[in-house]
């Protein structure tokens, strides 16, 4: 018989204040602390219990500098491609101040927004067994388990994924890193002491979320 815990409130409070953080102090992230995420991570789900994914710990400062310049290539190819195809058309559509617009556009263009990587004491990469069918999922579970664990750890981390979009920008970071062929590059999560925590951005409510039995039917109605 499974367990049933006595602390609902503590884990949704974990999740609820779970946050993307990018600015960190130099305040180094203990061993025991890095043990406790590296372990959330480990235990993990995954498909047949196939546990594709490796971690590498970069403390490095200039191993983290050279993540920071590959991470802010890749998020500035990703936005000006959104640009190109129209899809960052949407982001500003409700945006009416033409100099507000104008600077979210060059600061997502020119890659800044994902550069802070390198200013957080620990960069873990998540690297997943390529061969593995379910390792784009696995890999994401772990890392989600290891960033509750940062938040429950009073710390702050964020899910960077721009240095791994583009595959030169992967085999920089694989060549960088030492990954063998059959290994991807996932994710690199960067982990520290945050100066800034943010407002949360907006979730849908669960009425707009949850059908009843097939697609479409209300579960919750609108009175959320
Ligand atoms: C798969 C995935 C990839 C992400 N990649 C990046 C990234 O490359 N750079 C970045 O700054 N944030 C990245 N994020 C963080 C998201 O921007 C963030 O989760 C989202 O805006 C919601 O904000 P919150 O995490 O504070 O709730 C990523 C998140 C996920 C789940």
């Amino acid at each position: 018989m499974t367990e049933k815990y006595n602390i609902t409130e503590a884990a949704m409070k974990i999740i609820h204040d779970r946050r993307s953080i990018r600015d960190y102090s130099d305040e180094p992230v203990s061993e025991e602390d890095l043990r406790m995420i590296l372990e959330a991570g480990r235990l993990a789900p995954s498909g047949e219990n196939a546990q594709p994914w490796r971690f590498i710990v970069v403390r490095d400062p200039d191993t983290r500098e050279r993540l920071g310049v590959v991470a802010r290539g890749g998020s500035g190819r990703r936005f000006t491609a959104e640009y190109v195809t129209k899809k960052m058309h949407e982001r500003f559509s409700t945006m009416e101040d033409e100099e507000k617009k104008k600077a979210i556009f060059e600061k997502l263009t020119s890659g800044s927004v994902s550069a802070f990587l390198s200013t957080a004491p620990v960069n873990i990469v998540v690297c997943g067994k390529k061969d593995v069918w379910d390792m784009p999922y696995d890999t994401s579970a772990a890392i989600e388990n290891m960033l509750l664990m940062v938040t429950a750890l009073g710390l702050g981390a964020c899910w960077v994924i721009a240095p791994c979009i583009d595959i030169r920008d992967e085999e920089r970071l694989k060549a960088l890193l030492d990954v063998p062929e059959e290994f991807k590059v996932i994710s690199i999560i960067a982990v520290g002491h945050s100066t800034r925590y943010p407002k949360p951005r907006p979730r849908l409510p669960l009425h707009e979320l949850v059908y009843l039995e097939a697609w479409g039917q209300d579960y919750y109605g609108e009175e959320e």
